[in-house]
């Protein structure tokens, strides 16, 4: 059986209340539940939420010495600045999909910046709910 984590970072624990225009009106437990009934029990899923850099990068390194098969990340707005999330996910050994809900190469230039991206497998951006749920289903094989 794949168990994977699931590493939400900063303001995805608004989501419902915060842009709804670009994230939507669901909750992050909404996306939960939406991922694991589209999963249908293929897979064993963790989720971790923390508006916390330090409390990522420590979340990350646990997952070092645990059984993971992959690690999904939506890293928020770490995504564009954060270089401790970056160095922290270089030490995983297992493949690190980054996703996120919006299309980010559409939005401000900020965003176009993916610094932890550089330290991961794959990257999946821009289909709103469906996104945690494609990036899983790639690592189910
Ligand atoms: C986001 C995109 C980031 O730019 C933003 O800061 C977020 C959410 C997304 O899922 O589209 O917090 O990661």
């Amino acid at each position: 059986m794949k168990k994977m984590l699931i590493i939400n970072g900063p303001n995805l624990n608004m989501l419902g209340q915060r842009e709804p225009e670009v994230y939507g009106k669901e909750t992050l437990d909404d996306l939960r539940k939406f991922t694991e009934s589209m999963i249908s029990g293929q897979a064993k899923l963790e989720w971790f939420q923390s508006n916390v850099e330090g409390e990522l990068v420590n979340r990350i390194q646990k997952a070092v010495s645990e059984d993971f098969t992959a690690l999904i990340i939506n890293p928020g707005g770490y995504a564009h600045t954060s270089v401790a999330i970056h160095d922290a996910l270089k030490i995983l050994k297992i493949p690190v999909i980054e996703v996120h809900l919006s299309q980010v190469y559409k939005r401000e230039e900020f965003r176009h910046t993916l610094l932890t991206a550089k330290a991961a497998t794959a990257i999946m951006s821009g289909f709103g709910k469906q996104t945690y749920y494609i990036a899983i289903n790639s690592q189910l094989q």
